[in-house]
């Protein structure tokens, strides 16, 4: 197939009111989701019968051919679950006690080579498309299958996906029934692995059905960017155009630059001639922006490009991209700035998994956790190890978060260069994505087969993405070989003592903190505990090859040379329970665990990277049976000065070093412990008492209105009080929920990392038990307006319930 590339410049088109002729011709492109009403079935890796017959019968020898399959459009699937995606079935296996790394690493759940029977999925979805629609396009796109799908539709095979984070689409087209029934079948085989980490296992994120005319723009075949030009910017679009009809064509691309509100700030035109039949064009164009609103953290403003296909003076395909005019400067001495602002990266890693729901994780919660790490003033969500979530990014887009775009393998083999093409092709118009990493801690990485490796994807890249630049991580110090030679930015994992003599003997390289830190902590323990997995819950216990928080950021706050660092983690996640093993089913290192709850450590990171009033105290006070004896405790704060109080009585007063905490060593009575802070010469106060019994159940909902589309979903918290209000942090009750309406629940957590309860009640018995005074639960909305209701109950205590609104 030709591709070619038509360039045009269209200079000032001054301010054009939109017109209700403008979008007034309808166009055929629709987008629809795909993701309800799929039948679900486990297959079986080991046992061809288990696996109705897959590897038995010769479903190859013709095309179409599936009898005795699954894939058999004919086949029998009523019985099979029914269900919505995302889909993880991995979160919903129990957890095995196995003695294999790669088992422990992915969280003990019986998914991969040692679990034949629990490692292939069969899905199986019925649609119809109608008659009327023959002549358009259909395309089926999803957005990640873990891992390794195979696609059939009515028979037909469509291809193989290997991947588990990149997309896949497929043309349906030539195989469709219309006006009959259609039915598309997809194997899973979750059977390898490709991180060290939980991955999840299925569809886990959305499908969507595309529908458009022959001659249309593909998927993800327009890239917008910008240039800041002075008062102005060049914002320039490359649409590709595809013709898909028998017939050469002949058209227009109309490009139209609206702000948010939908008003139409500049536009252009080009034509595409002689666009031969089944052939592909590139259109450029050149818009002027004059004033751009830039997107900044604080004020991440989106505009919108819409591109149309005219022919013969109709519009035939309409595609809108949101972007975001900013600019990024990356400095060797300075550091980073955007729109010309130093930014210090305040940057944490992520995984994709949530408590509850594994990696399924609705869009809402998306959003849920990104503005949990605002509120501790992260600017900066590293996607470690692989591309993420296209929803991750829009609300990163959305909130103001910048993103370091990741790369899952170090491989220029053609299928791997195909990962790190589908990866920049898909995010290229996210304003968030600041960077791309091309991988993390690679074996090769200080020899030349690795460099030669990152050359060819730097390469790749910068001709599909020439406005960004990329980094790797590198768990290497002061080393200059291999990968580090060439990497225009050089990434740090640990080893941050190697920065400021590394900076010294390549002062032309900019450098970044791709992996900082890494205190392993349990949210609200304050002992060691190795038998049930517990690190106390204080900035000080880390593997070997890391650092304490204060560690890594005093070092980082002093240099400007530094661009800034990435915690290891934002969140617990699943696997890598680090430094325990089984029990532990789950990580350590998060600022939060895997629910989002702080751990006292947020509290560092929040003081010395926000501007707001931060008090913090640990541990809590309730310690029955301490009395007399010393407790450890930690204020954070980014006050001047802090007096400890215990009971009236003050235990002095200290100054707070900046980047730094301070400690005390309190003998214990119950009570009152209370910190009073000098900031700026006002007062600030936080006390920690000794509590009463729990009383009340407390839920405390995200937010208490959704959209009735079965999408839309909301976090509920749950603590408990006493008679006097006071939250009990050592409160472990069983907490039982019910759901009254149309809602679903999705999935419970607690933040134990030793808890093997299940994440999800299918039997309807929904429940969890308060790990150290918090619990989660997560619904999701129904499909019609209406409310439902969420009762929480617990022996011994009152109840709560929380009215859900869905308008
Ligand atoms: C790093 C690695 C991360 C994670 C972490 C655990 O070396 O890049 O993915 O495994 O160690 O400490």
């Amino acid at each position: 197939m030709m591709h070619r590339t038509f360039c045009l410049f269209f200079g000032l088109l001054g301010l054009v009111a939109p017109t209700a002729s403008c979008f007034a011709q309808t166009v055929p492109r629709q987008k629809t989701l795909f993701d309800n009403d799929w039948k679900f079935h486990f297959g079986h890796a080991a046992d061809p019968q288990q696996d109705f017959d897959f590897t038995v019968a010769n479903i190859f020898s013709k095309s179409g051919k599936a009898v005795g399959t699954a894939i058999d459009p004919r086949f029998a699937d009523s019985t099979w679950q029914t269900l919505q995606l995302p889909h993880d079935w991995a979160v919903q296996l129990p957890f095995v006690e196995v003695d294999n790394f790669d088992v422990m690493a992915h969280g003990y759940k019986p998914v991969g080579g040692l679990f034949p029977e629990t490692s292939i999925g069969w899905y199986r979805k019925h649609f119809q498309v109608a008659r009327a629609d023959s002549g358009q396009r259909f395309v089926i796109e999803f957005d990640g299958v873990f891992r390794d799908s195979q696609i059939w539709l009515n028979g037909f095979y469509l291809g193989n996906h290997p991947s588990g984070y990149t997309g896949v689409a497929y043309d349906l087209t030539d195989y469709l029934r219309y006006g009959e029934a259609n039915v598309l079948v997809v194997r899973v085989d979750a059977t390898q692995y490709e991180g060290w980490f939980y991955e999840g296992a299925g569809i886990y994120r959305h499908v969507w059905l595309h529908q458009y005319d022959p001659l249309h723009i593909p998927l993800h075949g327009v890239f917008v960017h910008a240039k800041v030009e002075g008062p102005q910017a060049i914002v320039t679009v490359e649409a590709s155009v595809e013709n898909e009809t028998d017939t050469p064509v002949e058209g227009t691309v109309a490009a139209y630059l609206l702000d948010r509100d939908g008003k139409r700030l500049a536009e252009s035109k080009a034509d595409f001639s002689a666009l031969p039949a089944h052939d592909t064009q590139t259109v450029v164009q050149h818009l002027t922006l004059p004033t751009p609103h830039l997107w900044s953290l604080d004020d991440p403003y989106r505009y919108r490009m819409v591109t149309e296909i005219q022919r013969n003076n109709k519009v035939v395909d309409r595609v809108e991209t949101r972007f975001g005019v900013r600019t990024i400067e990356i400095t060797p001495d300075r550091g980073m700035f955007l729109n010309g602002q130093h930014v210090m990266l305040q940057g944490v890693n992520c995984h994709q998994d949530h408590a509850g729901v594994g990696s399924a994780v609705p869009d809402a919660l998306q959003y849920y956790r990104i503005r949990l790490l605002k509120e501790m003033g992260v600017n900066a969500y590293r996607a470690s190890h692989n591309p993420p979530t296209p929803e991750l990014l829009d609300a990163c887009d959305s909130l103001g978060m910048l993103v370091m775009d990741e790369n899952r393998l170090l491989n220029s083999s053609p299928a791997y260069l195909q990962q790190l093409e589908d990866l920049i092709v898909r995010d290229r118009n996210h304003p968030s994505v600041f960077m791309w990493s091309i991988g993390n801690e690679e074996p090769s990485q200080t020899s030349a087969i690795g460099r030669r490796i990152a050359q060819t994807l730097l390469q790749k890249q910068r001709e599909l993405d020439p406005t960004r630049t990329s980094t790797y991580a590198a768990d290497l110090a002061n080393v200059y070989k291999g990968i580090n030679e060439v990497i225009p930015v050089r990434g740090f994992n640990y080893r941050h003592e190697g920065v400021a003599p590394y900076h010294a003997d390549h002062p032309e390289q900019p450098l970044v903190g791709t992996e900082m830190g890494s205190t392993v902590t349990t949210r609200g323990i304050y002992v060691v505990d190795s038998i049930r997995g517990y690190v106390p819950d204080y900035d000080s216990t880390h593997p070997w090859w890391s650092s304490t928080a204060e560690a890594w950021w005093t070092e980082a706050a002093a240099h400007p040379y530094w661009m800034g660092g990435f915690i290891w983690t934002g969140f617990d996640y699943r696997g890598e329970p680090t430094p325990y093993a089984w029990p532990n089913i789950n990580s350590h290192f998060g600022v939060m665990d895997v629910c989002g709850f702080p751990k006292n450590i947020y509290y560092y990171y929040q003081s010395w990277w926000t501007d707001e009033d931060v008090l913090h105290l640990t541990p809590h006070w309730n310690w029955p049976g301490r009395e007399g004896q010393p407790i450890k405790v930690w204020v954070n704060t980014n006050a001047e000065t802090v007096e400890l109080f215990l009971n009236g009585k003050s235990l002095g007063t200290k100054t707070m070093p900046r980047n730094e905490h301070l400690e005390w060593m309190v003998p214990y009575q119950p009570g009152k412990l209370e910190a009073v802070a000098l900031k700026d010469g006002r007062k600030i106060r936080k006390k920690m008492e000794t509590t009463g019994a729990a009383y009340r159940i407390v839920l405390t909902p995200d937010r208490t209105t959704l959209t009735p589309d079965g999408r839309d979903a909301t976090v509920l918290n749950v603590s408990v009080q006493d008679k006097k209000g006071r939250e009990v942090p050592d409160a472990q009750h069983l907490i039982r929920f019910s759901l009254d309406g149309t809602g679903r629940m999705l999935g419970v957590g607690n933040g134990d990392p030793s808890s093997h309860e299940p994440d999800q009640c299918p039997d309807g018995q929904w429940q969890r038990h308060l790990f150290n005074g918090k619990c989660q639960l997560i619904v999701q909305a129904g499909t019609q307006p209406g409310t439902f209701t969420i009762g929480a109950t617990a022996e011994g205590l009152k109840a709560a319930s929380v009215v859900i609104q869905m308008p």
